[in-house]
């Protein structure tokens, strides 16, 4: 009980300390956040009868980021911490011999459930990063999402013992998931995106920590950094790193 009301006090004070950060702006929150709790609604969504301007621009809430960002900077102020398995992915890929843009591949393959959106991270992910790597890159990270179902053992990759545990043995794909494998398998690039699976750590070493300076040559050679900084740019995926970068903008 006692734990309990020192976690309630606290949620109270950092309530109260965000507010303050807030100044008089009232936070409003998209649909999609309200969703992942089970509640269909915007919440006061246009702050109507509160009285109060609403939050757009820099949420001071969130680590404040340069005015040009880099992807480097999205892994350090917006992404969740918990990035170690990407970072060994990429080492396992480098350790395997892959070609640098397949370890670029593998150290951006799960962007989405780091960085965005879990479900369908594989289409979220590659399009968010498609406009400023090599095709075969974003295709391979796309198509990861389906692949990661399907065995293949010319490659020795089984189905994951881990989502027997997820998702239950019973766990049925859906059609587009396994239509989505069917071309896949058709395609030039299969073996990239198998390469993802094959290289996709799913139990890393609590022990290993690799940092992503390890990484950052092999960032600079092959991801097309715009110069203006992510989101201030002008391709098919700038909104979304906006959005990343103020994910609480009423508009
Ligand atoms: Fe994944
Ligand atoms: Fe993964």
């Amino acid at each position: 009980m006692a734990a309990t009301q020192t976690l309630a006090e606290r949620a109270d004070a950092l309530e109260e300390q965000q507010i303050r950060a807030l100044g008089d702006r009232l936070v409003t929150k998209s649909l999609l956040y309200n969703l992942a709790d089970g509640n269909q609604s915007l919440g006061n969504g246009f702050g109507q009868g509160t009285g109060k301007q609403l939050l757009m621009g820099e949420d001071p809430r969130l680590p404040q980021m340069p005015e040009k960002p880099t992807l480097v900077d999205f892994f350090r102020y917006r992404f969740a911490p918990t990035q170690q398995h990407l970072l060994q992915s990429a080492r396992l890929a480098k350790k395997n011999g892959l070609p640098e843009k397949m370890v670029l591949a593998c150290l951006l393959h799960d962007v989405a459930v780091v960085g965005f959106i879990r479900a369908d991270h594989g289409y979220w992910g590659a399009q968010l990063i498609e406009p400023y790597v090599d095709e075969e890159v974003s295709w391979a990270i796309r198509m990861h999402q389906c692949m990661r179902f399907f065995p293949d053992e010319s490659v020795g990759y089984a189905y994951p013992e881990n989502y027997v545990r997820m998702f239950g043995a019973d766990y049925q794909l859906d059609p587009y998931i396994v239509a989505e494998y069917e071309r896949a398998r058709q395609h030039r690039w299969y073996m990239s995106g198998r390469m993802i699976c094959v290289n996709d750590l799913y139990s890393f070493d609590p022990d290993v920590i690799v940092e992503l300076g390890e990484f950052e040559d092999i960032i600079g050679r092959h991801f097309r950094q715009p110069e203006e900084g992510l989101g201030n740019d002008n391709t098919p995926s700038s909104h979304m790193w906006r959005t990343l970068r103020r994910p609480c903008n009423a508009l």
